[in-house]
């Protein structure tokens, strides 16, 4: 399934991050907020379980979320939609793999893997700015289903539809959420419009 999700302040938000004067600062900011607003939504399925606490006032009987949530940013780029995401959901915990994508041949390598202990049993949710080639996001999710993960659900920012079909022949089963569908991959592997290599914008590299 893909989710393209429609808000005016991700709109907006993602206008300022297009436009090539915006700065790092504004950068990371925006990008911050986005992912703090596709929280909601990438969240809002997930499965609870009830529990009886105290309230100063009474017992009561109530609900708190059932499973363990972990995100998982492609570095290096990913890490800039961690704390948007994180700071709205108080139980996750956050893996990391470091994927580089060759020039030329625009394929994916593995420099580092580390997973906290539950992925099995987690709804995991692996984030990355760009969705372009689809490479590094199945390359991805292939990394986490070898750690036994069952319930995956990919975040991404910008995505081209090339990336889209991509993901969805080798893991039709994965959910894809995206703050906006671009028109098309250039010949450098690059989302147009899109809003250049993440990663430099939000480190200030380059
Ligand atoms: N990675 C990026 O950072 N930007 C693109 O447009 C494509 C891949």
């Amino acid at each position: 399934m893909l989710k393209v999700l429609e808000h005016p302040l991700i709109t907006h938000k993602l206008t300022q991050m297009r436009r090539k004067e915006c700065g790092t600062k504004d950068f990371r900011a925006n990008l911050d907020e986005i992912a703090g607003l596709m929280a909601y939504e990438i969240s809002r399925d997930l499965p609870l379980r009830t529990v009886d606490i105290e309230t100063p006032v009474s017992p009561y009987t109530t609900k708190e979320l059932a499973k363990d949530i972990v995100l998982v940013p492609i570095l290096r780029a990913g890490l800039g939609m961690v704390n948007g995401i994180a700071n709205l959901i108080p139980t996750v915990k956050i893996a990391h793999i470091g994927l580089y994508r060759d020039e030329e041949t625009l394929e994916p390598h593995t420099y580092f893997e580390k997973y906290p202990k539950n992925v099995k049993d987690a709804v995991v949710m692996i984030v990355d700015p760009m969705l372009a080639t689809g490479g590094s996001a199945n390359a991805a999710i292939d990394m986490v289903k070898k750690q036994g993960a069952k319930n995956i659900r990919l975040v991404c920012l910008v995505g081209a539809p090339e990336g889209v079909k991509a993901v969805e022949e080798a893991h039709p089963e994965v959910d894809i959420y995206l703050a906006a569908l671009d028109e098309k991959l250039n010949e450098h592997g690059y989302i147009v419009p899109g809003l250049g290599d993440a990663g430099d914008r939000i480190f200030g590299t380059k």
